[in-house]
């Protein structure tokens, strides 16, 4: 009989201690933190599922190439080794690095946007909306319809509804489309893929119309593993091959390669268009940096190249992809409710079906996420009302389009064991979960709110 365990595809070289704290001491520290745990210090934290950004292990490899890295200011060779790596999958003529996904974000709606425009993605992420929205331009979510069900199953969640998209160009004009996005995979909308079928469609509608078509490309490896396991016609395929095929019909991309970077800093946008690459150039070195480190180190160029080849290798993906869905269904089977079926980088536990009693405008997301904590000692975050929720001119909260607690995942950090204590935590909370009760603000920014937000329990005011 064949073996099926699927293991961890690596050994351990290096540790990092993990603390636990007792139930009082985080009651405490839930308290002082306003209840949102951007706030907690993380050695507060037993188990980090914030982010899979900038938190993955880094390879023996990855170190070693560290030591190459070339400090020069111009010129180094270890640019030359970034660009080369990004080219071999991406594909692209410009390769820009940035310190991160945003600021390649920053710059590529800088010069691409104006006041009035819209830019349609499947759904925005926070820092890409937030970016896009500060030129002047509205960033458009047209994810299908299914994204918007979290129990539905469907194997390509995180595909652009090509009909609205259409829509959308006829109604506001080609012109004022400086480009349409597709993230890969859909980060906000569940960590869903988007399939080859999804990406040829939309490239095809763009086409017609001449607008560029720009991957955000933060989790493409990830991606390119659902299209090998889901999509007919791509299992033979590597998810090199098939990472190549999907980059090969967009005309850019911007990328965090705090994700499938597997790097802890980083990020580059791409482009084949010369005239918008020279503009992207000059922007760069007001900010970031000059063209050959953009903001970065040559050591971090270093780590970057090799980590998106380690991304793509089979073994690594199998594993990474099984180790998410071992956790969703594994909550799944307690009834748990999710985002259907398992993400690539994390589990999105629906928290609006989770807490019922719990009205949106009281945050069940961040109340489920505080719970966790006080459980267990794990990090989660709301994707949800706090991020995706608005306040009208009036004053009037809306709530967001879905209430969802994100459990990312780093990569090659937590082995199963750990895992295991992230189910019993969840189950345990989910026993008790009529007795949790809902959050209020009382404190927000302006812009990306739920960073620094803080709360107090709902009607504590009204009680006195
Ligand atoms: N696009 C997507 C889809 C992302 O998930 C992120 C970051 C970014 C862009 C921005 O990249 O952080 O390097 O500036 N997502 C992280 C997360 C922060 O937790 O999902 P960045």
């Amino acid at each position: 009989m064949p073996i099926k365990t699927i293991i961890e595809p690596f050994r351990i070289k290096s540790v990092e201690p993990i603390r636990q704290t007792t139930r009082t001491q985080r009651e405490k520290l839930l308290e002082e933190a306003g209840y949102n745990l951007f706030l907690i210090a993380s050695e507060n934290i037993l188990i980090d599922l914030l982010t899979d950004s900038g938190t993955n292990a880094m390879s023996a490899e990855q170190w070693a190439a560290i030591m190459r890295g070339d400090e020069s200011y111009a010129g180094s060779p270890s640019f030359g080794r970034f660009r080369n790596s990004v080219q071999s999958i991406m594909g692209f003529k410009h390769v820009i690095p940035t310190h991160q996904g945003r600021a390649a974000e920053r710059i590529l709606f800088n010069i691409t946007c104006k006041k009035g425009d819209s830019v349609p993605n499947n759904t925005h992420f926070d820092t890409t909306r937030a970016n896009c929205e500060f030129t002047g331009a509205e960033a458009v979510d047209l994810p299908i319809a299914e994204a918007l069900e979290p129990s539905k199953q469907h194997p390509f969640k995180g595909n652009m509804d090509p009909v609205r998209l259409e829509q959308l160009i006829e109604r506001v004009g080609p012109k004022r489309v400086p480009l349409v996005m597709l993230t890969v995979t859909n980060n906000s909308g569940g960590g869903q893929p988007v399939s080859m079928a999804n990406i040829k469609t939309i490239k095809e509608i763009c086409q017609r119309s001449g607008i560029p078509l720009y991957l955000d490309a933060c989790r493409f490896a990830e991606n390119a593993y659902f299209i090998k396991l889901r999509e007919p016609g791509y299992s033979e395929k590597t998810p090199r091959e098939i990472a190549q095929e999907m980059f090969r019909h967009a005309d850019g991309c911007t990328m965090s390669a705090k994700k499938d970077g597997l790097a802890n800093i980083g990020g580059f946008l791409c482009t084949n268009d010369d005239a918008v690459a020279l503009r992207e150039k000059d922007l760069l070195i007001l900010t970031e940096g000059f063209p050959t480190y953009g903001g970065l180190a040559g050591r971090d160029l270093e780590a970057i190249a090799v980590g998106l080849n380690e991304a793509l290798e089979e073994d690594y993906l199998k594993y990474r992809i099984a180790s998410t869905a071992y956790l969703g269904n594994h909550i799944v089977a307690a009834g748990v409710p999710i985002v259907q079926p398992p993400g690539g980088h994390a589990i999105y536990i629906d928290a609006r079906a989770f807490l019922p009693h719990i009205p949106s405008l009281e945050f069940p997301g961040v109340a489920l996420a505080a719970e966790l904590y006080l459980e267990g000692g794990i990090r989660s975050v709301e994707i949800g009302t706090l991020m995706f929720g608005k306040r009208d001119a009036q004053g009037v909260e809306h709530p967001g389009p879905m209430d969802l607690l994100r459990l990312a995942i780093p990569r090659r950090v937590y082995t199963q064991s750990h895992i295991d204590y992230v189910v019993e935590v969840i189950l345990e909370v989910w026993r008790r979960r009529e007795q949790i009760r809902g959050l209020e603000i009382v404190y927000q920014a302006p812009l990306l709110r739920h960073f620094t937000a803080r709360f107090r329990p709902a009607g504590t005011w009204r009680r006195g």
